[in-house]
Order: structure tokens, then sequence, then C-alpha cells
């Protein structure tokens, strides 16, 4: 997946620490969303590396093929009990992240997430654990909706009102959400955010793969909406502005990386 260099790398200064980051935009909206990052994640898996995949529940958002052909052992983790029925696993914890990470500290090479950070609640000690289980070098990538597009702001309003259920219900039948709904949080929804997490919690460096997807977001909204939103994604990838999608992806690069020392000159 190349995406479109939108923004150049960035370095983010904050106190004494410093994160690298790049902000990107995906060509165009893609058809299938979460295909497109499996498709990223799976460019960082080798054959044995040790994955986790954080709150799994049943991969619902959308098959993990690419991912899962990589030869790969995969760890899922979730507290909710529909992880028991995920049948991608080699192995399976009805576990939280922080929960997870006090036991499992630097034993993957790859972690990532797919729908889960808008329905983290406590954000500081999520990221701390993702770091935590990851070994030096190792990748996070996640998958999530930007508080700052009209879908995730009215989202992330909806929910500090205490209204999201209500209006979920009003758009949705009873009986999709019964089958697939958590409730949401939105604390981790936004490029800055993220990126503040992020370097508070070790990560070296950050490359962020936006995306808007119309379709996903007009499945929520009145039909007579439909072409506000069309409009709203053409205006975003014009005027290449990849803060503003709908969609975040991203992959955060753990420090702490020994570069192979450098060898002596011949003779020495
Ligand atoms: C919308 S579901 C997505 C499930 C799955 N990744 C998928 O794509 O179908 C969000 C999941 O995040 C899980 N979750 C929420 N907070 C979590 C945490 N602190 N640690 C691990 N999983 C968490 C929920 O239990 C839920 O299964």
């Amino acid at each position: 997946m190349m995406p479109e260099r939108l923004h150049s790398v960035q370095v983010v200064p904050k106190g004494i620490t410093m994160i690298k980051r790049s902000v990107a935009a995906i060509p165009s909206p893609p058809r299938r969303g979460t295909v497109k990052y499996a498709r990223w994640v799976a460019e960082h898996c080798s054959a044995g590396d040790k994955v986790l995949n954080i709150g799994a529940g049943r991969n619902l958002s959308g098959a993990l093929d690419p991912i899962l052909h990589r030869d790969c052992f995969i760890v899922g983790i979730d507290p909710d009990d529909t992880v028991h029925e995920n049948e991608t696993l080699h192995e399976r914890y009805q576990q939280s992240m922080e929960d997870f990470a006090e036991d499992h500290e630097g034993e993957f090479d790859l972690a990532f997430s797919v729908y889960v950070l808008e329905h983290v609640s406590q954000p500081e000690s999520f990221v701390a654990a993702c770091a935590r289980v990851l070994q030096p070098g190792g990748k996070l990538f996640a998958l999530t909706m930007n508080k700052y597009q009209y879908f995730g702001f009215i989202t992330w309003a909806a929910t500090r009102v205490g209204v999201s259920e209500w209006l979920l219900a009003k758009v949705k039948d009873r009986q999709r959400i019964e089958a697939y709904h958590f409730p949401t949080e939105y604390r981790l929804n936004s490029i800055p955010r993220l990126t503040r997490m992020l370097d508070d919690a070790g990560f070296d460096s950050v490359e962020f793969r936006c995306f808007d997807a119309p379709r996903t977001y007009q499945s929520y909204l009145p039909s007579r909406s439909r072409g506000v939103s069309n409009l709203y994604t053409k205006v975003v990838y014009a005027s290449r502005l990849p803060w503003l999608m709908g969609h975040i992806s991203f992959c955060a690069v753990r420090g702490g990386a020994t570069t192979p020392a450098t060898p002596p000159p011949d003779g020495r």
C-alpha cells in the first residue's frame, strides 16, 4: 500500500523527548479499509514472528487474511468473551491489554488492533501496556476513527454528553447493535493526541496513513446527507488534508532497539 506523501516527516518536540512523525493520506478512499490496513500490517510480519491481536473479538470488522498468510504465531486478547470464538488465533486470553501486559513483557515482534482505540477507557495505561509487550524496535499498528472529522466528531460529542447509545439505537437495528457493539470512549482518536501518548510511552517514530471512507459513515447517516458526505471526501482529498479524514491508521516503532555496532576497519 503506497500512501501519497502529503506531509514530510516532522519532529514533534515535547519536553526533552521527541518522536519522529509523518502524516500521509492513502491516495483514494479504499473500498475495503480493513483489508488495506491488514496488507500494511502484513508487510511488517515475517514467518515465525510473534504477533498480538489487541481487542481481537471475533475479527468481525473484516478478514485479516494478509496477516494470517504470513505464518506468524498469533495471540489474541480481549476482555470480551467473543475472543474464544476467534478461530484465527493460536493462543487467546480473555484479558484487557493492561492486565495482559503485566505478565508478557517484551514478548512480541508486532502488535495490532482493529477498531479498538475508540473503545479504550484508560488511554495512558493502554498505550503504555502496548509498548510494554513489544520488544525494543517492535511495531504497534492501529486502525481507528478520527475525532476531527464529522462522523468521529458526532460520535465523540454524543459519547461525552452520554447520548451515544440512544443515538445509535435511532440509526441501527437492535439485532445488529446486540451482535456487535461496544461502548465508545473516543480518548485516543486524533493525530495530536496519539502522537503525544506514543511519545510518552517510549515510541521513537510514528507513521500515520489516513483515509476517508464515505460509504462507511453513510450507513449511520440519513440518506439525504449522502451528497454532503461525498463532497466532504472530495474536498479533504483535493485539499490534501489527511488530518481531517475519517479513518486513522498508524505504525509506531518502539524505542530501545540497539543499532548494530559498526565493524572495525579491516586489519584492526
Ligand atoms: C469494535 S470491537 C472490535 C473487535 C475486533 N477487533 C474486530 O475487528 O471485530 C472493540 C473491541 O475492543 C475491546 N477492548 C476495549 N478495551 C480494551 C482494552 N483495554 N484491552 C483490550 N481490548 C479492549 C472490546 O472488548 C472489543 O472487543
